[in-house]
């Protein structure tokens, strides 16, 4: 039987953080109804870096972190819903950066889930026996999607990125993962993609920016999280008080306090960054459990639930031990 286990982790937040307060300068908000409703004090954002330029940062990270030699990587899954380009993909030029053998490398777009859905494909791929040690990271450059009039939304998003090494085991580390999609047709989180162009006009494409129906995706944040959460413990035979902690996907305090709420799991065991990072979309899973893992707050042999849920719609969630 292959098993497989996590190696290493790293991440990386560019250095520039906006403030609730500096916020004001664009849009009518302030600080008080901020971290009231969402938990977010500040959030890091990029300048003159792009998606890959996170992602090789906090994959040199991971790589030391595992001990074990790049050339032995031999699957790259980037989870971005900004990448750099249509193509090449992150995972691709981050496979040049890293100077890695030339391997299969792919990006994947489940929005703030991505990351979960990565875990899943490589934990497979590895589980095949076709693979032996996986590259999966999430990296973001959300505020480049962002309108910054809209205060509805800027107030939300922060850019990172968060990579993990997992590699064939003879421990069942990783223990379970689900995923699952419902395609949205009510446009509750949605970035459209230019329009074809007409080849008559050939006009210039504009960039759409992040609209969201914020309220009607708390609803479904809320709903889904602590049902991800019991399947992957019915699925397990286990109890929720055998985890440890769960690392959910950190989009607002308020949803993961309503989730804890709801499984009557103590807010104390869940664990929270979104206060200096915002939402990060598919970099928030990886960032929030390799500082978890970095603050001693997760130890070794200790039982999670890693959960998310983001546009599409879509939520993964994978029950650990590490
Ligand atoms: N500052 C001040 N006031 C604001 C702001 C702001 N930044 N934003 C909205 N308001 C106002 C609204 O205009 C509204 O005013 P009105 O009553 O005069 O119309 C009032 O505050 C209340 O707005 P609500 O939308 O009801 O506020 P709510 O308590 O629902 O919080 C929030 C909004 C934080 C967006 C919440 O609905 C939420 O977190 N939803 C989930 C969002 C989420 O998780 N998104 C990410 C998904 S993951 C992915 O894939 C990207």
């Amino acid at each position: 039987m292959i098993y497989t286990k996590i190696m290493g982790t790293g991440s990386y937040v560019p250095s520039k953080v906006i403030t609730n307060e500096e916020l004001k300068r664009f849009v009518d908000t302030n600080d008080e109804w901020i971290q009231s409703r969402t938990g977010i004090k500040e959030r890091h954002i990029v300048t003159d870096q792009g998606t890959t330029d996170l992602a090789y940062e906090a994959s040199l990270k991971a790589i030391k972190d595992s001990g074990i030699n790049k050339d032995d990587i031999d699957l790259v899954i980037v989870a971005t819903v900004t990448p750099d380009n249509y193509f090449p993909g992150v995972s691709n030029l981050l496979q040049a950066r890293l100077g890695l053998k030339e391997i299969m490398t792919f990006d994947v777009n489940a929005a703030c889930s991505g990351f979960i859905y990565a875990l899943n494909i490589a934990d497979k791929m590895i589980k095949s026996g076709a693979y032996k040690n996986a590259l999966i990271v999430g990296a973001e450059t959300l505020t480049r999607l962002t309108d910054w009039r809209d205060r509805n939304t800027c107030v939300l998003f922060g850019d990172a990125a968060g990579a993990m090494i997992i590699s064939r085991s003879e421990e069942n580390k990783i223990q379970d993962i689900v995923c699952g999609s419902k395609g949205d047709v009510d446009d509750l989180l949605i970035c459209n993609n230019v329009n074809i162009k007409d080849p008559e006009v050939n006009a210039a494409s504009v960039q759409d920016h992040i609209h969201m129906k914020g309220a009607e995706v708390f609803k479904f944040a809320t709903r889904i999280l602590p049902k991800t959460v019991n399947e992957l413990l019915d699925r397990n035979g286990i109890k929720l008080d055998d985890l440890d902690h769960i690392v959910a996907h950190q989009a607002n305090e308020r949803i993961i306090g309503k989730a804890a709420k709801d499984l009557k799991f103590g807010m104390d065991k869940m664990f929270l960054n979104i206060g200096r990072y915002g939402n990060t979309s598919a970099a928030s899973v990886p960032l929030a459990i390799d500082e978890a893992i970095k603050l001693n707050v997760l130890k070794k042999g200790d039982k999670f639930i890693t959960v998310a849920f983001g546009g599409g719609l879509t939520w993964g969630g994978a029950l650990i031990e590490l």
